[in-house]
């Protein structure tokens, strides 16, 4: 029987975060045992950011090499970029038909910008841009162009895959047949939102992230930056409320989990020391996929050649659906 197929994609804005790891690039690789897994660079998605040419160059095999120091077999799973597909632009552009101007009015990342121009007395849509207002439709042509069956993402982008699910109903309404596939959301629970140094989402946009690959030093550094509040070492602590527990629950076992509760709730652990067993017990996990990662940043032709085998790989399933969706929509003949 052939296998489902699972996509996602990460924007090439920066060294990925533990919030990228744990919400999408722990997930997605464990998928691939079960799933046919594509998974890409989502570079004209980080064109609305980053529009420095050698910045976007090396932050596209940063990702690449995260992937693929996280454990992505690329004989096993497709790793393809973007921009490498153009029938994904094409496919954007017939989504267009079918969303309302209404539903990317209510998308968060556009929403936030009109809440702050408003807030600043400016104009609601000073600074943006028509790529950031249609976001969401060039991701949902990512997702169905492949008839993707799951789409792991963290908790952030359930709004923009409910967005793709509408645009994807209307069309197969209007058609009265299933033109595309509806894909299905997969968002883990615990690791749904991984919060940041600050307590607020872990987000390159919030300059709260923890990279995924810094020295240990930088890393220790880091870690010892969590917001904590202003308890004693001898007053007993809440674990719950607490930022650093947060992350350590995310890489600790059962045993762990509840040794640490008990110290925190205890009393005499100071936020130093709790800092520094998350920063011994992170460091451990990552330690090898950073050795990986620094190789394979010392070979970016190797990392050019995964990419393009993988882009000539997958653009051949989406060649084939384009030519199903124009022959349907009435643009050829059948
Ligand atoms: P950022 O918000 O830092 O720009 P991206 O938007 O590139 O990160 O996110 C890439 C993937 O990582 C998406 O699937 C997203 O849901 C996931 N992700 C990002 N931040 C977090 C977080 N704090 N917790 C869980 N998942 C996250
Ligand atoms: N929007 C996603 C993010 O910011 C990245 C992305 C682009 C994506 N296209 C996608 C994720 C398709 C899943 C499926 O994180």
């Amino acid at each position: 029987m052939k296998k489902k197929i699972a996509l996602t994609g990460i924007k090439p804005t920066g060294i990925p975060h533990l919030g990228n790891y744990l919400g999408a690039i722990k997930p997605a690789i464990e998928l691939t045992k079960n799933y046919d897994a594509l998974y890409f660079i989502a570079d004209y998605h980080a064109v609305n950011s980053i529009r420095d040419a050698k910045i976007l160059r090396e932050m596209i095999y940063e990702v690449a090499a995260t992937w693929l120091a996280c454990g992505l077999d690329p004989e096993k799973t497709v790793l393809y970029q973007q921009s490498a597909i153009p029938e994904t632009f094409e496919l954007s552009t017939f989504l267009m038909a079918f969303t309302p101007k209404g539903l990317m009015n209510r998308a968060h990342a556009y929403k936030a910008m009109v809440q702050k121009n408003t807030l600043n007395k400016k104009d609601v849509d000073d600074g943006v841009n028509i790529g950031l207002f249609t976001y969401p439709i060039l991701m949902a042509a990512d997702i169905l162009q492949f008839d993707s069956d799951v789409v792991p993402v963290g908790g952030d982008q359930a709004q923009h895959l409910e967005m793709a699910i509408d645009i994807a109903q209307s069309i197969n309404h209007n058609y009265g047949t299933e033109l595309l596939k509806i894909p299905q959301p997969l968002i883990r629970k615990n690791t749904g939102i991984v919060t940041g140094l600050d307590g607020r989402k872990m987000s390159k946009s919030y300059d709260n992230t923890i990279p995924l690959f810094l020295p240990p030093k930088k890393l220790r550094k880091l870690i010892m930056k969590i917001v904590t509040n202003s308890q004693t070492i001898d007053e007993p602590k809440n674990p719950d409320e607490c930022n650093v527990f947060a992350l350590y629950k995310l890489f600790a076992d059962e045993n762990q989990i509840s040794e640490m509760r008990q110290k925190y709730e205890a009393g005499g652990m100071g936020w130093g020391h709790a800092k520094q067993e998350l920063f011994e017990l992170i460091n451990a996990h990552l330690s090898p996929y950073r050795d990986k990662y620094n190789e394979l940043m010392q070979n970016k032709n190797y990392i050019d050649k995964i990419l393009e085998d993988g882009s000539v790989r997958a653009r051949e399933i989406v060649v084939q659906k384009m030519k199903f969706i124009r022959q349907n929509i009435g643009l050829f003949s059948k």
